[in-house]
C-alpha cells in the first residue's frame, strides 16, 4: 500500500532530481514566483554544455554530490536529505534556493555567523544544518567540486547584484493567522502521499525517493527551513512537486506551521538548555523551536 504511490511517482521525482534530463529553460518556464509567473530568470548553462578536462571534471563530481551526496559525501551527511533535495533540478530552479544566484552572492555578511562568509562557508552552514552533517573543513575536495559545479552553472551571470529568483520567495504575510490543525488536514491531502503520513519520507534500495519532512532523519532544529517563513515561501513556490503554485499563500503558510512544529534533530548550538538556546538563537516569531505543540516541548525529544 505505502510502495504504490513509490511506484507511481518515481518518475516525476527521478525527473526533477535530475538536472540533466530537463533543458535549462524549462525549470524557468515552470516556477512560481507569487504575483510574477512570467518572471525572467537567468538560464544556466546546458548539462551539454559542461567542460572537459581537470576543471569539467570537478564541475560533473561537483553536481553529482548535490544530487547524491551521501553515495559522495557520506562522512559528511547525517540525515536521508541530497542539496537537491531542498535546492531543486540540481540547483537549477528559480524560487528553489538556485546555486547560479548563489555564486555570484558572496563573499556576503551573515547575521547567522555574525561575520562575512565566503560561498564555502555558505555551504558548509548547509552541511551543519540541513543536512543535520559535519561540515568539511576549508578546501576539502568536497566544497571545492560543488564550488565548482556553482561556478560553472552561474556562468556569464552579472557580478554583485540579487538575480531574480534567488534564494526562496518571500510570501507576504497570511491573512490569517497560519493554523497547525488546518495544516494537518492539508498535509494529509496534498503531501502525505509522498513524503508520508509522518513526515518520514520514503527511499527504495536505501535512496530517499521523497525526503523526509521531520524526524531523525529530515534538516535539525538550525536549518533555513525549519523557520516557517522560508518553507512557507519553499512550499508555494514547488510543492506539491509537479504542482507547484496550486497552493494559495494562506494554505502555504498553514502546511509550513503545521511541518515546522513537528520534532527533528536538535540545533548543533544547542547550550544545554532549550529554553537558553530558544532566547541565543531562535528568538523569532517564525521558530517553533522551544513551544509547546500537543504536549510536547519542541527541540526537546
Ligand atoms: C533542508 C533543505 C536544504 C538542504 C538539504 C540544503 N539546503 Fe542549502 N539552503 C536551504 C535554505 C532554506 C537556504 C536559504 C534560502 C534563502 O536564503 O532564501 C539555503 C541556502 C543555500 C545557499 C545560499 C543561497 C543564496 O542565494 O545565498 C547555498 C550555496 C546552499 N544552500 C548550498 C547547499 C548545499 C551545497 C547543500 C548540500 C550539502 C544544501 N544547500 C542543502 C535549504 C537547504
Ligand atoms: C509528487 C510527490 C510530492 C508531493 C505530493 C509533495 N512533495 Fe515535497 N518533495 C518531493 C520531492 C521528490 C522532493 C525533493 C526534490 C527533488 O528531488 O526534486 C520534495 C522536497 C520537499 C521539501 C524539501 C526537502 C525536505 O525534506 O525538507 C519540502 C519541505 C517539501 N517537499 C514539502 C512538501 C509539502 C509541504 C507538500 C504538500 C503541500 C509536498 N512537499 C508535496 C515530492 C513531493
Amino acid at each position: 500500500m505505502v510502495l504504490a504511490p513509490t511506484l507511481t511517482l518515481a518518475p516525476l521525482a527521478a525527473q526533477a532530481a535530475d538536472g540533466g534530463a530537463v533543458p535549462s529553460a524549462a525549470p524557468v518556464a515552470a516556477s512560481s514566483t507569487p504575483g510574477a509567473a512570467q518572471a525572467q530568470h537567468f538560464t544556466p548553462p546546458a548539462e551539454t554544455a559542461m567542460p572537459s578536462g581537470d576543471f569539467g571534471q570537478s564541475v560533473k563530481l561537483g553536481e553529482q554530490i548535490f544530487i547524491h551526496t551521501k553515495e559522495y559525501a557520506g562522512q559528511y551527511v547525517g540525515n536521508s536529505l541530497n542539496c537537491a533535495s531542498c535546492h531543486l533540478d540540481a540547483g537549477r530552479k528559480a524560487d528553489s534556493g538556485p546555486l547560479w544566484a548563489a555564486y555570484i552572492s558572496y563573499p556576503a555578511y551573515r547575521s547567522k555567523t555574525g561575520h562575512v562568509n565566503s560561498f564555502a562557508e555558505r555551504m558548509q552552514g548547509c552541511f551543519d544544518y540541513s543536512m543535520n552533517g559535519k561540515a568539511p573543513p576549508l578546501g576539502d575536495p568536497v566544497l571545492v567540486a560543488l564550488e565548482s559545479y556553482a561556478f560553472w552553472l552561474a556562468k556569464g551571470a552579472p557580478v554583485g547584484t540579487d538575480l531574480a529568483g534567488r534564494g526562496y520567495p518571500k510570501l507576504a504575510a497570511p491573512a490569517q493567522k497560519p493554523d497547525y490543525a488546518r495544516g494537518a488536514q492539508l498535509y494529509a491531502q496534498h503531501c502525505a502521499l509522498c513524503h508520508g503520513a509522518g513526515g518520514q519520507g520514503q527511499s527504495v534500495d536505501g535512496k530517499t525517493v521523497f525526503p523526509p519532512l521531520w524526524g531523525a532523519q529530515s534538516f535539525n532544529w538550525g536549518a533555513g527551513m525549519h523557520e516557517i517563513q522560508n518553507a512557507a515561501g519553499f512550499i508555494k513556490a514547488n510543492m506539491p512537486l509537479g504542482l507547484s503554485g496550486t497552493l494559495t499563500d494562506q494554505q502555504a503558510w498553514d502546511v509550513a506551521t503545521f511541518m515546522d512544529s513537528q520534532p527533528r534533530p536538535q540545533d548543533p548550538r544547542f547550550t544545554g538548555s532549550v529554553e537558553a538556546t530558544r532566547a541565543k538563537y531562535h528568538d523569532s516569531p517564525w521558530s517553533m523551536y522551544g513551544k509547546t505543540v500537543n504536549g510536547h516541548m519542541l527541540g526537546s525529544e
